[in-house]
């Protein structure tokens, strides 16, 4: 059969990989249910403008990198690149913007139109939290520590976190001069981006990842210094609960994010498996307008890049958990003792076990091949002569031994046994 290969940038996930991701989305449920959090399920597309206001008209992701596309009526729908948005737009509908605080987590596929490479999908998947409707430097800190007690859960060490702060609106202006005084000196060795950005957004350009821009980066002022002092006191009281936490962080003021909503704290994830350039999650506090609100409602998450979770545990040599065994399988050697195992399976699933079988016609050998590969402990096996006396034979797979049991006793044997 020809190979057909899903769409690039997207991926099938086999039984025998879903068993991590399942791991990775129960040990997240686990762990954020322990600070409060309930799962909430927004839609995978949305208004296109839930996105472009939430995360700004001026980001790489909004203008180079959403699925969108018009419904039936016209109205531009984009298959969500990530969850916080939706999720703001999903608490106008609740009591958040009346002060009400609002921890929820959340996971599944996120689309961007990136150019596809190791690690970078165009459909992949999050495991996300948002802490809704307060804002203080304690939540984020514990917001960061909950990110490192679940990366430790999901047996993911020696990750590496590297926060910054980005002060609020009002701290902007000086610190944007002092950048724009340097950067106008450099631009013309810088890459074509960056020069739009020194006009439109001169903060992406601390985000650019081309080498060249990147030594210049390195010399640009420390920006930080401009911020207001309740700003800086504010990212201190961070650190130092980090601290008391005992969370390894390095601190970097080249880290902005590429989302415009942040405000204060953000932080980023790495680990040396993947390099520097490839973050596994990735978050900080924010500041977004629910429509029709006049103030911005705040909020702090983070989200992690399942995909990269998993290329991490892999490189760590953890092991990769798929479909779980079956108890036992069962071959019918004719149409009557196919029927007979249908029924049996159905019994014996009903009471918990977990049963794989031959229903087709097919030869001893090649059932016997699948017994094998399902890895089942038991095999029960009957064809005309067994119906005929009324039994079946059990074949025990790790010795090879093997035992008659009379079919009026099959099913309470079974489930004693297997
Ligand atoms: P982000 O940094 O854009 O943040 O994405 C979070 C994580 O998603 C990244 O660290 C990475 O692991 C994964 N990721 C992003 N793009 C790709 C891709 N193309 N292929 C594979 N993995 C990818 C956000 O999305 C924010 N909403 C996080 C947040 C929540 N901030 C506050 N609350």
């Amino acid at each position: 059969m020809a190979a057909f290969a899903p769409p690039p940038g997207t991926a099938d996930i086999f039984p025998a990989e879903s068993g991590s991701w399942r791991f990775l989305e129960n040990t997240a449920s686990q762990v954020f249910s322990s600070y409060g959090y309930g799962e909430l399920r927004t839609p995978i597309f949305e208004y296109t403008e839930v996105f472009q206001r939430g995360l700004g008209g001026e980001t790489e992701v909004v203008q180079k990198e959403m699925y969108t596309f018009e419904d039936r009526g016209g109205r531009s729908l984009t298959l969500r690149p990530e969850g916080t948005a939706g999720v703001m737009r999903a608490l106008t509908n609740t009591d958040v913007a009346n002060g009400t605080e609002q921890r929820v987590f959340y996971y599944g596929p996120m689309f961007r139109g990136e150019r596809p490479s190791a690690g970078r999908r165009r459909q992949f998947h999050q495991i996300g939290v948002e802490n809704v409707g307060r804002c203080a430097p304690l939540i984020d800190a514990e917001c960061i520590a909950m990110l490192h007690n679940f990366l430790l859960k999901a047996g993911i060490t020696g990750a590496e976190f590297t926060i910054n702060t980005r002060g609020v609106a009002a701290d902007r202006a000086p610190a944007e001069a002092a950048l724009r005084e340097y950067f106008a000196k450099h631009i013309d060795s810088m890459c074509p981006d960056c020069r739009t950005r020194l006009e439109r957004n001169i903060w992406r350009i601390l985000d650019c990842k081309q080498e060249d821009c990147r030594k210049i980066i390195e010399g640009a002022p420390d920006y930080v210094e401009f911020f207001s002092d309740e700003s800086k006191a504010y990212f201190e009281e961070v650190k130092t609960a980090l601290t008391r936490l005992n969370v390894p962080f390095k601190v970097s003021s080249r880290l902005v994010r590429g989302l415009d909503y942040y405000v204060h704290t953000v932080f980023e994830v790495t680990h040396n498996a993947l390099g520097e350039q490839i973050a596994i999650a990735g978050g900080g506090r924010y500041e977004l307008f629910l429509p029709g609100e006049k103030r911005p409602i705040p909020g702090v998450g983070f989200a992690a890049g399942v995909e990269r979770l998993l290329m991490v545990r892999e490189a760590l040599g953890a092991p990769v958990s798929g479909g779980a065994a079956a108890d036992c399988f069962l071959i019918g050697l004719d149409g009557a003792s196919r029927m007979e195992n249908l029924i049996l399976a159905d019994e014996l699933r009903r009471a918990g076990k977990s049963v794989a079988l031959e229903l087709e016609e097919r030869s001893f050998k090649a059932q016997m091949r699948a017994a094998n590969r399902s890895q089942a402990p038991f095999t029960l096996i009957r064809g005309e002569s067994e119906m005929a006396q009324k039994i079946a034979i059990i074949k025990k797979m790790d010795d090879g031994s093997q035992c008659e049991v009379a079919e009026s006793d099959l099913l309470n044997y079974l489930l004693e046994h297997i």
